[in-house]
């Protein structure tokens, strides 16, 4: 009887426990990518065209307004110094006549080049440049809507963040505080552009002439790119600020 009852108990044991391994192993390696979807920025921006290219600074797009606060993406007039359409209707009329009908105009970007009544607008010269240039013109300056820009460290509504209260951290300050780890390379990025910028965002996404797609969690909507509470807490507990959750939660 008691053998019985042992085996018995194995039996039921160990393929729950051996299933539970599978699951487990599984989840944990397969999961990660199956939770995140890609969706594609609008069009393509690089920044390198227009920093390097144009000799724009960071706050010619990013700056803050005279209230302290932040004005985050640059919107279509920060952009229309350079890409000037003119009168958007007279744009809009133009494209309709190759396409039929204002309600069509977005199949000038179907088109492999042109139209005519597009190029004169053009600055870039790559196929790939104009492509990006086209979309950008066709589909929101022509239409005078704002690009809806994809945030990469979106965070909940729920939390408060400041960029003017983090404007003053240094890469290189922050470094020595983690041990002296890098901190010859964090103080030389700092010396050479001054921008603390990586220390949250997607790493040297200034020095990039693409925009990689924004990685959406499919359960809370959040960017994979969104800085976790236990990282915003752990520098705030190395620099000597509170971690009292009314600093962050409003
Ligand atoms: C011509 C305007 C322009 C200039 C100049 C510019 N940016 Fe941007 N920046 C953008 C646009 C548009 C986006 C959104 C598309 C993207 O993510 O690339 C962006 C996105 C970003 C982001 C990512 C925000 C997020 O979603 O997480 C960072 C960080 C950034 N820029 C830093 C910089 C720095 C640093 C400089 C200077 C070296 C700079 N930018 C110069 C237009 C500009
Ligand atoms: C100072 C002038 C200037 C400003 C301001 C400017 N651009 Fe440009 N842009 C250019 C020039 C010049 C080119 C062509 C660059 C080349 O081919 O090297 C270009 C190229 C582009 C392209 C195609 C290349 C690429 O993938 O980035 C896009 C898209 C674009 N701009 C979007 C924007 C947006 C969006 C803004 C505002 C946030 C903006 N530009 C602001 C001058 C400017
Ligand atoms: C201490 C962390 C931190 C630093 C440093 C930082 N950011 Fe951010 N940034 C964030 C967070 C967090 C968000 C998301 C805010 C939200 O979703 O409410 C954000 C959002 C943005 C956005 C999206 C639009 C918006 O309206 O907020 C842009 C653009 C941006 N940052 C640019 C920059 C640039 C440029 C720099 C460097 C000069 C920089 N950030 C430095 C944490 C940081
Ligand atoms: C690299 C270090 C660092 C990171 C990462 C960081 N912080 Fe901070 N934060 C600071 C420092 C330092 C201050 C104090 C700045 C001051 O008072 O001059 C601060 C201040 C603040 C304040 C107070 C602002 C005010 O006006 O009183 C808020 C809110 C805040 N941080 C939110 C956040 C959130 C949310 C995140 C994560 C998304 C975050 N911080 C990530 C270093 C950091
Ligand atoms: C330094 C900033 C900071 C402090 C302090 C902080 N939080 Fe957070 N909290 C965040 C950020 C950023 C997120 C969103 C990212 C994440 O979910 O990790 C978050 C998310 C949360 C969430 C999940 C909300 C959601 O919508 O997913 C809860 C719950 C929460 N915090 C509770 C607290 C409590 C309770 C405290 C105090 C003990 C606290 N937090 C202190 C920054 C902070």
């Amino acid at each position: 009887m008691e053998e019985m009852r042992a085996s018995k108990q194995y039996g039921g044991a160990l393929p729950f426990l051996l299933g539970f391994l599978v699951v487990a192993v599984a989840g944990w390696v397969l999961f990660p990518d199956i939770l995140f979807v890609d969706k594609e920025q609008p069009f393509r921006f690089s920044h390198v065209a227009h920093v390097e290219g144009q000799g724009m600074l960071c706050e010619d797009c990013h700056y803050f307004r005279e209230d302290g606060s932040f004005a985050g993406f640059p919107t279509n007039e920060e952009c229309a110094m350079c890409h000037d359409i003119g009168d958007p209707q007279e744009l809009v009329d133009a494209l309709a006549e190759v396409t039929g009908s204002p309600d069509n105009i977005e199949d000038v970007l179907k088109q492999e080049e042109g139209p005519e009544a597009l190029d004169y607008l053009i600055l870039s010269a790559e196929p790939e440049d104009i492509q990006a240039e086209r979309a950008f013109i066709v589909k929101y300056l022509a239409q005078g809507k704002e690009v809806p820009w994809y945030n990469y460290q979106f965070q909940p509504d729920n939390v408060f963040f400041s960029h003017k209260a983090h404007a003053d951290l240094t890469m290189a300050q922050v470094a020595a505080l983690e041990g002296g780890h890098g901190e010859a390379e964090a103080a030389e990025a700092d010396a050479e552009d001054g921008t603390n910028c990586n220390l949250c965002h997607l790493e040297d996404i200034h020095l990039r002439s693409d925009t990689p797609p924004f990685q959406e969690n499919v359960m809370t909507g959040y960017s994979k790119m969104t800085m976790k509470m236990w990282q915003c807490e752990r520098c705030h507990a190395q620099m000597h600020q509170s971690n009292a959750c009314y600093v962050c939660h409003k």
